[in-house]
Protein backbone atom coordinates (compact mmCIF):
# COMPACT_ATOMS: atom_id res chain seq x y z
CA UNK A 1 0.00 0.00 0.00
CA UNK A 2 1.32 3.44 -0.86
CA UNK A 3 1.62 5.64 2.11
CA UNK A 4 2.92 8.47 1.02
CA UNK A 5 0.58 11.15 1.60
CA UNK A 6 -1.34 9.01 3.23
CA UNK A 7 -3.85 9.35 6.04
CA UNK A 8 -3.30 7.10 8.99
CA UNK A 9 -5.54 7.02 12.03
CA UNK A 10 -3.11 5.10 14.85
CA UNK A 11 -4.62 4.28 18.79
CA UNK A 12 -2.15 3.58 20.91
CA UNK A 13 -0.04 5.74 19.11
CA UNK A 14 1.77 7.59 22.75
CA UNK A 15 2.45 3.85 23.79
CA UNK A 16 6.13 1.92 23.41
CA UNK A 17 5.03 0.12 20.16
CA UNK A 18 2.81 3.23 18.97
CA UNK A 19 5.51 5.94 19.24
CA UNK A 20 7.63 3.89 16.77
CA UNK A 21 5.03 2.72 14.31
CA UNK A 22 3.86 6.53 14.39
CA UNK A 23 7.24 7.00 13.36
CA UNK A 24 7.58 4.69 10.55
CA UNK A 25 4.68 5.74 9.35
CA UNK A 26 5.70 9.52 9.50
CA UNK A 27 8.75 8.63 7.85
CA UNK A 28 7.16 6.93 4.43
CA UNK A 29 5.26 9.92 4.32
CA UNK A 30 1.72 9.39 5.90
CA UNK A 31 0.23 12.07 8.08
CA UNK A 32 -1.31 10.53 11.36
CA UNK A 33 -4.13 11.32 13.25
CA UNK A 34 -2.54 10.14 17.11
CA UNK A 35 -5.18 8.60 18.83
CA UNK A 36 -4.58 8.48 23.10
CA UNK A 37 -6.25 9.63 26.07
CA UNK A 38 -3.33 12.16 27.10
CA UNK A 39 -2.84 15.59 25.29
CA UNK A 40 0.93 16.39 26.59
CA UNK A 41 2.23 12.65 25.06
CA UNK A 42 0.46 13.11 21.98
CA UNK A 43 1.94 16.50 21.12
CA UNK A 44 5.13 15.70 22.35
CA UNK A 45 4.94 12.87 19.97
CA UNK A 46 3.63 15.20 16.59
CA UNK A 47 5.88 18.07 17.75
CA UNK A 48 9.11 15.34 17.47
CA UNK A 49 7.78 13.21 13.85
CA UNK A 50 8.67 14.68 10.42
CA UNK A 51 5.68 16.45 8.92
CA UNK A 52 2.00 17.38 10.28
CA UNK A 53 -0.14 15.62 12.13
CA UNK A 54 -2.47 15.69 14.55
CA UNK A 55 -3.39 14.42 18.21
CA UNK A 56 -6.48 13.21 19.27
CA UNK A 57 -7.05 13.23 22.36
CA UNK A 58 -9.75 10.42 23.20
CA UNK A 59 -10.78 7.55 25.32
CA UNK A 60 -11.38 4.59 22.73
CA UNK A 61 -13.30 2.62 25.59
CA UNK A 62 -16.23 5.38 25.59
CA UNK A 63 -18.93 6.03 22.54
CA UNK A 64 -18.01 9.76 23.24
CA UNK A 65 -13.94 8.85 22.67
CA UNK A 66 -14.91 6.62 19.56
CA UNK A 67 -17.09 9.75 18.09
CA UNK A 68 -14.66 11.63 18.40
CA UNK A 69 -12.15 10.27 16.27
CA UNK A 70 -15.08 9.55 13.52
CA UNK A 71 -15.98 13.30 13.85
CA UNK A 72 -11.81 14.23 13.19
CA UNK A 73 -11.73 11.56 10.47
CA UNK A 74 -14.55 12.56 8.77
CA UNK A 75 -13.61 17.01 9.50
CA UNK A 76 -9.97 15.25 7.37
CA UNK A 77 -12.32 13.83 4.26
CA UNK A 78 -10.48 11.10 4.16
CA UNK A 79 -8.92 7.62 5.55
CA UNK A 80 -6.36 4.98 4.20
CA UNK A 81 -5.44 3.12 6.82
CA UNK A 82 -6.58 2.16 10.65
CA UNK A 83 -4.26 1.04 13.29
CA UNK A 84 -5.92 -0.77 16.08
CA UNK A 85 -2.67 -1.08 18.32
CA UNK A 86 -4.13 0.95 21.69
CA UNK A 87 -4.04 -2.22 24.78
CA UNK A 88 -3.62 -2.97 27.94
CA UNK A 89 -2.41 -5.80 29.90
CA UNK A 90 -3.11 -7.42 33.48
CA UNK A 91 -0.93 -9.98 34.99
CA UNK A 92 -2.72 -12.61 37.09
CA UNK A 93 -4.55 -15.42 38.21
CA UNK A 94 -8.04 -15.24 36.95
CA UNK A 95 -9.53 -16.26 39.94
CA UNK A 96 -8.03 -12.90 41.90
CA UNK A 97 -8.97 -10.72 39.18
CA UNK A 98 -11.04 -8.04 39.82
CA UNK A 99 -14.10 -7.92 37.13
CA UNK A 100 -13.45 -4.43 36.67
CA UNK A 101 -10.20 -5.34 35.10
CA UNK A 102 -11.50 -8.27 32.98
CA UNK A 103 -14.11 -5.77 31.57
CA UNK A 104 -11.13 -3.11 30.96
CA UNK A 105 -8.97 -5.77 29.03
CA UNK A 106 -11.59 -7.16 26.76
CA UNK A 107 -13.39 -3.47 26.38
CA UNK A 108 -10.07 -2.05 25.54
CA UNK A 109 -8.49 -4.54 23.35
CA UNK A 110 -11.53 -6.03 21.84
CA UNK A 111 -15.11 -4.33 21.83
CA UNK A 112 -13.50 -0.68 21.17
CA UNK A 113 -11.39 -1.59 18.41
CA UNK A 114 -14.66 -3.53 17.01
CA UNK A 115 -16.31 -0.63 17.89
CA UNK A 116 -14.59 2.02 15.99
CA UNK A 117 -13.78 -0.52 12.80
CA UNK A 118 -17.15 -0.30 12.44
CA UNK A 119 -17.59 3.52 12.50
CA UNK A 120 -14.99 4.37 10.24
CA UNK A 121 -15.61 1.52 7.75
CA UNK A 122 -17.50 3.79 5.65
CA UNK A 123 -15.00 6.43 5.32
CA UNK A 124 -12.05 3.50 4.46
CA UNK A 125 -14.16 2.28 1.83
CA UNK A 126 -14.49 5.58 -0.26
CA UNK A 127 -10.59 5.16 -1.30
CA UNK A 128 -9.40 2.92 -3.92
CA UNK A 129 -7.49 1.19 -1.66
CA UNK A 130 -7.19 0.94 2.14
CA UNK A 131 -6.58 -0.81 5.36
CA UNK A 132 -7.16 -2.12 8.44
CA UNK A 133 -4.24 -3.32 10.59
CA UNK A 134 -5.32 -4.98 14.26
CA UNK A 135 -2.79 -5.52 16.43
CA UNK A 136 -2.95 -8.97 18.44
CA UNK A 137 -0.22 -10.99 20.00
CA UNK A 138 1.32 -14.61 20.46
CA UNK A 139 -0.60 -14.53 23.31
CA UNK A 140 -4.06 -14.61 20.49
CA UNK A 141 -3.34 -18.17 19.75
CA UNK A 142 -1.68 -19.41 22.45
CA UNK A 143 -4.17 -19.78 26.25
CA UNK A 144 -1.40 -18.38 28.85
CA UNK A 145 -1.57 -18.94 32.20
CA UNK A 146 -1.66 -15.72 34.20
CA UNK A 147 -3.04 -13.88 30.62
CA UNK A 148 -6.02 -15.35 30.20
CA UNK A 149 -8.52 -12.38 29.86
CA UNK A 150 -5.83 -10.85 27.66
CA UNK A 151 -5.56 -14.06 25.62
CA UNK A 152 -9.54 -13.82 25.41
CA UNK A 153 -9.22 -10.08 24.42
CA UNK A 154 -6.68 -11.05 21.76
CA UNK A 155 -7.99 -14.42 20.43
CA UNK A 156 -11.02 -12.62 20.29
CA UNK A 157 -9.55 -9.80 17.98
CA UNK A 158 -7.96 -12.53 15.64
CA UNK A 159 -11.57 -13.81 15.08
CA UNK A 160 -12.75 -10.43 14.44
CA UNK A 161 -10.00 -10.05 12.00
CA UNK A 162 -10.43 -13.07 10.20
CA UNK A 163 -14.16 -12.77 9.60
CA UNK A 164 -14.23 -8.98 9.16
CA UNK A 165 -11.40 -9.77 6.53
CA UNK A 166 -13.48 -12.06 4.66
CA UNK A 167 -16.73 -10.10 5.05
CA UNK A 168 -14.61 -7.24 3.04
CA UNK A 169 -13.50 -9.10 0.59
CA UNK A 170 -15.50 -7.69 -1.84
CA UNK A 171 -14.70 -4.25 -1.20
CA UNK A 172 -11.29 -1.76 -1.68
CA UNK A 173 -10.49 -2.52 2.34
CA UNK A 174 -8.02 -5.63 3.39
CA UNK A 175 -7.63 -6.42 6.44
CA UNK A 176 -4.50 -6.72 8.60
CA UNK A 177 -3.35 -8.99 11.52
CA UNK A 178 -0.18 -8.41 12.93
CA UNK A 179 0.72 -10.77 16.15
CA UNK A 180 3.66 -9.38 18.19
CA UNK A 181 5.46 -11.45 20.70
CA UNK A 182 7.33 -9.81 24.42
CA UNK A 183 8.16 -6.43 23.27
CA UNK A 184 10.41 -3.52 25.38
CA UNK A 185 7.44 -1.11 26.44
CA UNK A 186 5.62 -0.22 29.49
CA UNK A 187 2.76 -2.50 28.88
CA UNK A 188 4.76 -5.49 30.92
CA UNK A 189 5.32 -5.00 34.40
CA UNK A 190 8.70 -5.34 36.05
CA UNK A 191 6.62 -9.33 37.04
CA UNK A 192 6.17 -9.98 33.77
CA UNK A 193 9.57 -9.33 32.68
CA UNK A 194 11.19 -11.09 35.18
CA UNK A 195 8.61 -14.03 33.93
CA UNK A 196 9.87 -13.68 30.51
CA UNK A 197 13.28 -14.01 31.62
CA UNK A 198 12.94 -16.80 33.81
CA UNK A 199 10.94 -18.57 31.27
CA UNK A 200 13.83 -17.79 28.47
CA UNK A 201 11.62 -15.99 26.17
CA UNK A 202 12.71 -13.21 23.74
CA UNK A 203 12.31 -10.01 23.49
CA UNK A 204 11.75 -7.65 20.40
CA UNK A 205 12.03 -4.22 20.56
CA UNK A 206 9.50 -1.56 19.43
CA UNK A 207 11.08 -0.56 16.25
CA UNK A 208 11.02 -4.46 15.42
CA UNK A 209 6.86 -4.05 15.64
CA UNK A 210 7.14 -1.01 13.58
CA UNK A 211 9.17 -3.04 10.56
CA UNK A 212 6.92 -5.87 11.06
CA UNK A 213 4.06 -3.76 10.50
CA UNK A 214 5.18 -1.79 7.63
CA UNK A 215 5.96 -4.65 6.01
CA UNK A 216 2.59 -6.51 6.33
CA UNK A 217 0.97 -3.76 4.75
CA UNK A 218 3.02 -3.84 1.69
CA UNK A 219 3.07 -7.53 1.28
CA UNK A 220 0.32 -9.57 -0.01
CA UNK A 221 -0.30 -12.01 3.30
CA UNK A 222 -2.89 -10.88 5.62
CA UNK A 223 -1.05 -11.65 9.33
CA UNK A 224 2.09 -11.91 10.88
CA UNK A 225 3.48 -13.85 13.90
CA UNK A 226 6.40 -12.41 14.48
CA UNK A 227 9.50 -14.11 16.47
CA UNK A 228 11.00 -17.88 16.23
CA UNK A 229 9.73 -19.77 18.26
CA UNK A 230 7.13 -18.62 18.89
CA UNK A 231 5.83 -18.81 15.76
CA UNK A 232 6.65 -22.46 15.72
CA UNK A 233 4.01 -22.46 18.84
CA UNK A 234 1.52 -20.76 17.50
CA UNK A 235 1.35 -23.52 14.53
CA UNK A 236 2.18 -26.49 17.37
CA UNK A 237 -0.39 -25.91 19.81
CA UNK A 238 -3.28 -25.42 16.47
CA UNK A 239 -2.06 -28.62 15.29
CA UNK A 240 -1.40 -30.68 18.83
CA UNK A 241 -2.77 -28.16 21.71
CA UNK A 242 -2.07 -31.10 24.38
CA UNK A 243 1.37 -30.70 23.52
CA UNK A 244 1.37 -26.66 24.26
CA UNK A 245 -0.96 -27.67 26.97
CA UNK A 246 1.90 -30.30 28.78
CA UNK A 247 4.58 -27.80 28.64
CA UNK A 248 2.98 -24.56 30.15
CA UNK A 249 0.99 -27.30 32.85
CA UNK A 250 4.58 -27.86 34.00
CA UNK A 251 5.16 -23.75 34.31
CA UNK A 252 2.17 -23.14 36.29
CA UNK A 253 3.97 -23.16 39.38
CA UNK A 254 6.87 -20.56 38.58
CA UNK A 255 4.12 -18.49 36.64
CA UNK A 256 1.98 -18.55 39.82
CA UNK A 257 5.32 -16.98 41.65
CA UNK A 258 5.55 -14.34 39.06
CA UNK A 259 1.96 -13.59 39.26
CA UNK A 260 1.61 -13.28 43.42
CA UNK A 261 4.74 -11.80 43.54
CA UNK A 262 6.30 -14.21 45.58
CA UNK A 263 9.43 -13.77 43.69
CA UNK A 264 11.43 -13.85 47.00
CA UNK A 265 10.49 -17.39 46.65
CA UNK A 266 12.55 -18.24 43.83
N1 LIG B 1 4.53 -4.90 24.70
C1 LIG B 1 4.31 -6.18 24.44
O1 LIG B 1 4.99 -7.09 24.99
C2 LIG B 1 3.26 -6.58 23.42
C3 LIG B 1 3.30 -7.89 22.90
C4 LIG B 1 2.31 -8.28 22.01
C5 LIG B 1 1.30 -7.40 21.67
N2 LIG B 1 1.29 -6.13 22.18
C6 LIG B 1 0.18 -5.25 21.82
O2 LIG B 1 0.68 -4.06 21.22
C7 LIG B 1 -0.18 -2.97 21.50
C8 LIG B 1 0.62 -1.78 22.02
O3 LIG B 1 1.28 -2.19 23.19
P1 LIG B 1 2.47 -1.37 23.88
O4 LIG B 1 3.44 -2.37 24.35
O5 LIG B 1 2.93 -0.27 22.99
O6 LIG B 1 1.70 -0.78 25.15
P2 LIG B 1 1.88 0.60 25.94
O7 LIG B 1 3.25 1.12 25.81
O8 LIG B 1 1.33 0.35 27.30
O9 LIG B 1 0.89 1.58 25.16
C9 LIG B 1 -0.49 1.37 25.19
C10 LIG B 1 -1.14 2.47 24.39
O10 LIG B 1 -2.55 2.26 24.35
C11 LIG B 1 -3.19 3.49 24.68
N3 LIG B 1 -4.47 3.21 25.31
C12 LIG B 1 -4.74 2.29 26.28
N4 LIG B 1 -6.03 2.33 26.62
C13 LIG B 1 -6.60 3.28 25.84
C14 LIG B 1 -7.90 3.80 25.73
N5 LIG B 1 -8.91 3.34 26.49
N6 LIG B 1 -8.15 4.78 24.83
C15 LIG B 1 -7.14 5.26 24.06
N7 LIG B 1 -5.88 4.81 24.12
C16 LIG B 1 -5.61 3.84 25.01
C17 LIG B 1 -2.20 4.21 25.61
O11 LIG B 1 -2.37 5.61 25.57
P3 LIG B 1 -2.87 6.49 26.81
O12 LIG B 1 -2.62 5.71 28.08
O13 LIG B 1 -2.09 7.76 26.74
O14 LIG B 1 -4.32 6.69 26.52
C18 LIG B 1 -0.88 3.86 24.94
O15 LIG B 1 -0.65 4.74 23.86
C19 LIG B 1 -1.24 -3.50 22.49
O16 LIG B 1 -2.41 -3.81 21.78
C20 LIG B 1 -0.60 -4.76 23.03
O17 LIG B 1 -1.56 -5.71 23.45
C21 LIG B 1 2.25 -5.70 23.04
Amino acid sequence: MNLKNSTIVLTGASGGIGTAVARALAQQGAMLLLVGRHAESLDALAAQLPGKHQPVVADIASDSGRRVIEQQCAQHGEIDLLVNLAGTLDFQLFEQQPDTVIEQIINTNLLSPMLLTRRLIPLLKTRPEAAIVNVGSTFGSIGHPGFTSYCASKFGLRGFTEALRRELADTPIRVFYLAPRATATNLNSDAVTALNKALGNKTDSPQQVANALLQLVNSNRHQHFMGWPEKLFVRINALFPGIVHSALAKKVPLIKQYAEHRLDEK
